[in-house]
């Protein structure tokens, strides 16, 4: 008794406060958790009943009020939130729900309810549009408006200027050679050097051949460091998103908006240059003040829209985003997959093999031949599995049902206002879908997608039918323009450096930049940034390759 007396009375205080708060947080978790196990085994008696029968998504338990599980969610290693979470949780409920602060949002992973989330109208991407430009770019309140307003001239854009075959290859021809002459460049220079960072070197390349190839040759004379600037926003992009306090902000906030006026800067003069409005999109392919029709057709548009030239560079910035966060690192992460000393051995030659049935006889690239060579198709799709974490977010604009199962007998009902999150993580990677007798499903294996060809045996095709199991580009309306695109963009270059240069490996570097053992890992960010960015390097010395024919 003594010994508490003496005590102070604030320590007990304080103690007393600590223990009701611990109480009280494993209280909730306490309440979720018999919720949960509640929640399974009605789904479980009502699967067994004839008729039609709603399901609820089970709420997955927390312990924290409010923030709920957006901590755990939140965890920076691709894809780990998922992997511990299915340790437990069944993969054949469908969908769950998680609270991430304050807000529930369902959780889709079942393959049926997947193909139906994209196919039904009344669900919208709008929701992400609308954080987009307001949390993002910070557009005032009539920008944000008339964007959202003028919304459907993208898709009619993206339809004219970036899907239609004809104006696909259009851009890949001008990407492919301003890639090229980067790439004669090099073929001097970089062979001299010792050692190079092989996914430092690729993306600064492709990030100039990209970005010249849409904004003209004028881009980089006005702003030679575009690419450093975007990368850093491109890191930051989802701690934007999920809103992080302001003082943690401050870095990428002022260098966002430095980023934002070089892009004004540039638009501004180029206006001028080209006499108030740029060339007609339906008149020339390319022309070097604003460069492709896409962009020229888009900046004209930016003005009908009545958006100002601050919204018009983040808008800019935007299609930057769309063109370079995606595919410059998958194309990396096909690179030092086909090099990787630790692969299979054969790997490169037989990628060769196909790359030089894809190469006329003046040495560039017949595109058509390229995309649709069997191995190299596998090893993009594989790639695009392994290495993506796409984020579908729909918002429900009216009471939804959607069905979980083939007769559509058993459904989810989502209200007026829901979000929904489609994380293709838990697709790509569900053992069951992939799983096959040459390699486990979490390891890449180039060959994934092959088949023997029923009508021709002994010849290997291509082959992937999945829908909701495999969305690297999501679905339904807003379904990725540029995927065709981004496809001939990623093979295209990794036709044209790997049958430029050979490699010599030197080892691996983690992102530090100190030496390892281990193949690249993929580097630590928060959930949804799409393509991963590489947390690493290969260190490699290039050479020229010598011609074999
Ligand atoms: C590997 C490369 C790429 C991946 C993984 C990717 C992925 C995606 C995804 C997941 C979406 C959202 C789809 C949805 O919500 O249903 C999207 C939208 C979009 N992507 Fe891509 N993308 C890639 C390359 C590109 C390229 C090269 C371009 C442009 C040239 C592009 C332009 C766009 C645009 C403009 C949208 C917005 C569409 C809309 O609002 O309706 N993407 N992309
Ligand atoms: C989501 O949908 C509801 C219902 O139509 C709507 O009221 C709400 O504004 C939408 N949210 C966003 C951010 O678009
Ligand atoms: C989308 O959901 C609505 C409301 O539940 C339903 O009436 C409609 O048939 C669905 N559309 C599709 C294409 O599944």
């Amino acid at each position: 008794m003594d010994v508490l007396a003496s005590v102070p009375r604030s320590a007990v205080y304080a103690a007393l406060t600590c223990t009701l708060a611990v109480l009280y947080l494993a209280l909730i978790r306490v309440y979720t958790t018999w919720n949960y196990h509640r929640t399974i085994k009605h789904i479980r008696n009502i699967y067994d009943k004839p008729g039609k029968k709603e399901i609820q998504p089970v709420q997955i338990p927390y312990s924290l009020p409010f923030l709920g599980n957006v901590l755990d969610f939140l965890d920076k290693k691709p894809g780990n939130f998922w992997r511990k979470l299915f340790q437990w949780h069944p993969r054949d409920t469908g969908a769950c729900t998680l609270l991430l602060g304050g807000r529930r949002t369902h959780i889709l992973y079942g393959e049926r309810v997947i193909s139906a989330m994209f196919k039904n109208k009344s669900l919208m991407r709008d929701v992400f549009e609308q954080e987009l430009y307001e949390k993002i770019f910070v557009f005032p309140e009539d920008q944000v408006r008339n964007a959202i307003n003028g919304k459907h001239h993208e898709h009619e854009m993206n339809a004219a200027y970036m899907t239609r075959p004809e104006r696909v290859n259009e851009l890949t021809d001008h990407f492919c050679r301003v890639l090229e002459e980067v790439l004669d460049k090099d073929a001097n220079d970089i062979v001299n050097k010792d050692s190079i960072g092989l996914y430092d070197w690729l993306r600064d390349r492709m990030f100039t051949a990209s970005t010249t190839a849409l904004f003209g040759e004028e881009f980089f004379k006005m702003y030679p460091n575009y690419c450093e600037d975007f990368f850093y926003f491109d890191n930051n992009f989802m701690s934007f998103f999920f809103g992080f306090p302001d003082f943690t902000m401050r870095q990428p906030v002022a260098r966002r908006d430095q980023t934002l006026k070089k892009l004004e800067e540039w638009s501004k003069a180029m206006h001028e240059k080209s006499g108030g409005s740029p060339v007609d999109p339906e008149g020339p392919a390319w022309e070097p003040l604003f460069g492709s029709r896409l962009n020229r057709a888009r900046q004209m548009d930016y003005k009908v829209r009545g958006l100002n030239s601050r919204s018009a560079a983040c808008l800019d910035l935007g299609i930057t985003f769309a063109l370079s966060s995606n595919v410059i690192p998958a194309t990396g992460w096909m690179l030092m997959l086909i090099l990787n000393p630790e692969g299979d051995p054969t790997l490169l030659g037989r990628v060769l093999e196909e790359l030089k049935q894809a190469e006329r006889a003046d040495g560039s690239i017949n595109v058509p031949v390229l995309i649709n060579s069997a191995l190299l198709q596998s090893i993009w799709t594989e790639t695009l599995r392994l290495y993506t974490d796409v984020l579908i977010t729909r918002n429900a604009t009216q009471d939804t049902a959607l069905p979980m199962d083939e007769d559509g007998k058993t459904f989810i009902q989502l209200k007026k206002g829901d979000n929904v999150f489609a994380p293709s993580m838990i697709g790509h990677r569900d053992p069951e879908a992939w799983s096959d007798d040459r390699a486990p499903t979490d390891q890449f294996y180039a060959e994934r997608f092959l088949q023997e060809d029923p009508k021709n045996p002994g010849k290997q095709i291509f082959s992937m039918t999945s829908v909701g199991k495999f969305y690297p580009f999501g679905g339904g309306r807003t379904i990725c323009p540029g995927r065709v695109f981004a496809k001939q963009e990623a093979l295209g270059a990794l036709a044209m450096v790997l049958l430029r240069f050979d490699f010599e490996m030197l080892g691996f570097v983690d992102k530090d930049g100190k030496a390892t053992d281990e193949f690249v890992q993929p580097a630590l960010v928060y959930p949804g940034t799409a393509a991963l960015a590489p947390g690493g390097d290969m260190k490699v010395r290039m050479r020229k390759r010598e011609r074999s024919s």
